[in-house]
């Protein structure tokens, strides 16, 4: 089952979730077997910010009953160094590469364009809108406005296939994905995490998590994942690619006949990195 994604050729439909794989620290552990036995048929790169962000304090990463909520808070080493250092190393995967990218404004998600738009190692870009305007301290993504406004002043900027990465944390997720189709997009991949918070057991009503508040994904978010694929799906015409608490093949499934050309895995691959190729397998 190949798929056609924005021009790209993947060999079946599973690909991974930005963030949630980190294949430098895998090839160092495991060597050649990471490679020999790939588990996506793309590999998306975690979010690169101009400037290199430390993230935020820990702890980080709290287990709930079904997935995780997680404050990161996007570490990256920064632009030139993901350059400099990483892509080299994510150019030789056997795999397409796809690089996810955030900026607060457009002069920065500009800069960001620019920089990658004569790297031929790069196949495609996902934009993550999860991000706030500094400006209107809206998420640029969870407002179609915020969001054409952006995509129009960027879209120039790169020939490459734009992904653009779509929040949960919207009124309206079909009325966000009709404004990034309208606005130049070539497909739109969705769910991010969902906006949560775990308390800290030891001190009623603060938060366990050293950012605050968090994300959630795995299986918790699945039906809610669903819904707004479903919703996409009607309300735009651009090729998809759903995630969202994704652990099985009939999972997966389920994303795809909701009308996604391609999902993909995130959290599952915490519990077992082998996931994506097994789901992958079975759908192919
Ligand atoms: C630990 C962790 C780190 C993540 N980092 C990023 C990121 O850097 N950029 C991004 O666009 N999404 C990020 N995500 C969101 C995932 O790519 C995905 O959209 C979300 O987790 C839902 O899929 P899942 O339930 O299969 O994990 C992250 C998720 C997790 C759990």
């Amino acid at each position: 089952m190949t798929v056609n994604l924005c021009g790209i050729e993947l060999a079946h439909p599973v690909i991974n979730g930005s963030g949630t794989f980190d294949v430098i620290a895998a090839r160092r552990v495991f060597g050649a077997a990471v490679d020999e036995q790939f588990p996506f048929s793309a590999f998306v790169s975690k979010t690169i910010t101009i400037e290199p962000r430390r993230g935020n304090p820990p702890p980080r990463l709290f287990e709930t009953a079904a997935g995780l909520i997680n404050s990161i808070g996007l570490p990256n080493r920064g632009l030139a160094e993901y350059l400099r250092e990483e892509l080299p190393q994510l150019a030789t995967l056997p795999v397409p590469l796809i690089t996810n990218v955030m900026g607060s404004n457009a002069d920065e998600v500009g800069v960001l364009f620019e920089a990658l738009e004569d790297r031929g190692e790069i196949a495609a870009i996902e934009l993550n809108v999860s991000c706030p305007n500094v400006k209107t301290g809206l998420d640029i993504g969870s407002d179609p406005a915020e969001l054409s406004t952006l995509l129009a002043a960027v879209r120039e900027k790169t020939t490459k296939p734009l992904i653009v990465k779509l929040t949960p944390n919207s009124a309206n997720v079909a009325l966000v994905a009709a404004a990034a189709e309208a606005a130049g997009a070539d497909a739109v991949s969705l769910i991010n995490t969902l906006r949560a918070f775990a308390a800290d057991p030891a001190r009623p009503g603060e938060a366990w998590l050293g950012g605050g508040t968090g994300g959630q994904s795995g299986p918790a978010i699945r039906a809610v994942a669903l819904a707004q694929t479903v919703a996409v799906a009607q309300a735009i015409d651009l090729p998809i690619v759903a995630m969202g608490g994704i652990a099985t093949a009939a999972n997966g499934r389920q994303f795809l006949d909701a009308g996604a050309l391609a999902i993909a895995v995130g959290t599952e691959s915490f519990r077992d990195p082998a996931a994506a190729g097994r789901i992958g397998a079975a759908l192919t």
